[in-house]
């Protein structure tokens, strides 16, 4: 009995299902992020309603309701900066266009959708609002063969480091060298030529220090490195060169 009940109330109250994006967002501070909602199958335009609101302070970010933009209705900061696509509505995409991103847009964000006698949401989550800058070796590095050398590549950004990812590669040969990922090392990633021969400095890495120690070097080591850091959907990158 309760297994019936439960899922005729689901049922009956699920609604419309809206769709979001598939992971948080980054964006670079000041650059302008879409914030997609959407649902599969358009929706009739007539009594159609739209809700964006951050979804803590109940803020209200955009309203579209009686066929359009309540722009006086929308708290003042995102009056400038929030932009809907009034066009895309017809297609059933209701994402939201943010302006001028700042720290403090991070959050989340609920998409709200009624259409009849229906309604359904989404939350969009803009996860960090910041910079990537990644900076490597100076200067070129010269060793004899034989000798350990470490290759400089430190990130700056609030980003913790289990969210950043960071490739090391010769990029001469576009070879992997060696990989960080989900709060991870992965020694099994660098090819052969480097394998059990690098390392990364595992206490600096919450720092932000990515820095590589490729030891006991030999002459095919010489070469140009790039330490790429990738954080949602940014990326960035530095190099250091052996000779
Ligand atoms: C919705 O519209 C925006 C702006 O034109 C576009 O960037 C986005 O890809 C569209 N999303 C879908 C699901 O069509
Ligand atoms: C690597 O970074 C350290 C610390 O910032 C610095 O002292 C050193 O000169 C750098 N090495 C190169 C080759 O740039
Ligand atoms: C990431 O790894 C460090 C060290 O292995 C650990 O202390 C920390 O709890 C990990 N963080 C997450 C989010 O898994
Ligand atoms: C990163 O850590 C290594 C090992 O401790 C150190 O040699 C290097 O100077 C550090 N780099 C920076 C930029 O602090
Ligand atoms: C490295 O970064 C530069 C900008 O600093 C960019 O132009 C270049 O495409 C990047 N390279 C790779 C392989 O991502």
């Amino acid at each position: 009995f309760h297994l019936s009940l439960s899922l005729s109330l689901s049922l009956s109250l699920s609604g419309l299902i809206v769709h979001g994006p598939s992971a948080p967002l980054v964006a670079p501070l000041g650059s302008s992020v879409v914030l997609p909602c959407y649902v599969d199958k358009p929706l009739p335009v007539e009594d159609l309603e739209l809700e964006w609101r951050r979804t803590d302070s109940e803020t209200l970010v955009y309203l579209y309701q009686d066929g359009e933009s309540q722009t006086e209705a929308q708290q003042h900061d995102y009056h400038d900066r929030a932009h809907f696509f009034t066009d895309e509505i017809q297609h059933g995409n209701f994402s939201l266009y943010l302006d001028n991103l700042r720290a403090e847009d991070e959050g989340r964000y609920t998409c709200r959708v009624y259409s009849q006698q229906d309604s359904g949401e989404t939350v969009v989550e803009i996860k960090y609002v910041v910079r990537l800058l990644v900076s490597g070796s100076k200067h070129s590095i010269s060793a004899s063969v034989g000798e350990d050398v470490t290759l400089n590549c430190s990130v700056d950004s609030r980003i913790p480091s289990e969210d950043i990812e960071v490739s090391w590669k010769k990029t001469n040969e576009k070879i992997q060298v060696l990989l960080y990922q989900n709060n991870e090392t992965f020694p099994d990633s660098a090819d052969e030529q480097y394998r059990d021969r690098v390392e990364f400095f595992t206490a600096e890495i919450p720092k932000g220090n990515f820095s590589l120690r490729l030891k006991s070097i030999r002459t095919e080591d010489i070469g140009v490195y790039m330490c790429e850091v990738l954080a949602g959907g940014l990326s960035a990158n530095a190099t250091a060169v052996l000779e």
